[in-house]
């Protein structure tokens, strides 16, 4: 598996939450013909999260059917005690929630002594202060755009002026800006706009079925710079 490594290009990371669960080999078959970058895998423990989806057993099997990048979004209390089993099931990149984490500075040098990256994800109530002294540590901010939980939520409006101010305190520093919840084709130019790199998008992507592949270019495209109409 190629090593991660930090990049500007845009990035579309299919989550696998709206996939059939009883399929999912299929499923990351499909998404890398249809040409997604990462796979987004969302690990939900019913206890952060009013839901529960799969943990490293599950991942350990997917990780024989896929060469992309495993982007695993961990939304669970205490992630410190399960990293190491994340990183060994075939993780490259391991996002924790800053509301799960007291200790945040400990936890992402954890993630990184794994040789994993180390991704931080915020509510949409959770403010950006909250990650202000680790940004120096940090390899990918993640901004959640719904209530973390389901797919096929509603993507918050304000989420866009969030990622301009993250964008902002984020400077020049080589970090992956994703947004996720709610993001489609109609929404991406906005979020590209406002500073998202990596796009996450479940239920756009898998309800497209044989249009898979023209809605990730579609969610792939660098959005367009504005033009001042002169008349
Ligand atoms: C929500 C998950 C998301 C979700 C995205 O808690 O973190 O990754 O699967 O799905 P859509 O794109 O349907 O909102
Ligand atoms: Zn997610």
């Amino acid at each position: 598996m190629p090593q991660l490594a930090y990049t500007t290009q845009p990035i579309v990371a299919p989550s696998i939450l709206s996939a059939d669960f009883a399929r999912l080999a299929d499923a990351l078959a499909t998404l890398e013909t249809a040409g997604a970058d990462w796979v987004h895998i969302d690990v939900m423990d019913g206890h952060f999260v009013p839901n529960l989806t799969i943990g490293p057993p599950v991942i350990e099997c997917l990780r024989e059917h896929s060469q992309l990048p495993f982007d695993v979004h961990l939304m669970i209390e205490h992630p410190e005690r399960s990293l190491a089993n994340y990183k060994a099931a075939g993780a490259d990149l391991l996002t924790v929630h800053v509301e799960t984490c007291p200790h945040l500075n400990r936890v992402i040098h954890q993630i990184k002594e794994l040789d994993a990256l180390a991704g931080v994800s915020l509510n949409p109530a959770t403010p950006l202060s909250s990650i202000e002294e680790v940004l120096d540590i940090v390899d990918l901010v993640l901004i959640m755009s719904v209530n973390p939980g389901f797919g096929g939520q509603r993507f918050i409006p304000q989420t866009l002026d969030k990622l301009q101010r993250l964008k902002a305190m984020i400077g020049s520093r080589p970090i992956f800006i994703e947004v996720d919840g709610g993001i489609s084709p109609q929404n991406a130019q906005s979020v590209r706009k406002a500073g998202a790199q990596v796009l996450v998008s479940g239920s756009a992507i898998f309800q497209a079925n044989q249009e898979m592949k023209s809605v990730i270019t579609q969610l792939r495209m660098p959005h367009k710079a504005s033009t001042s109409c002169s008349g």
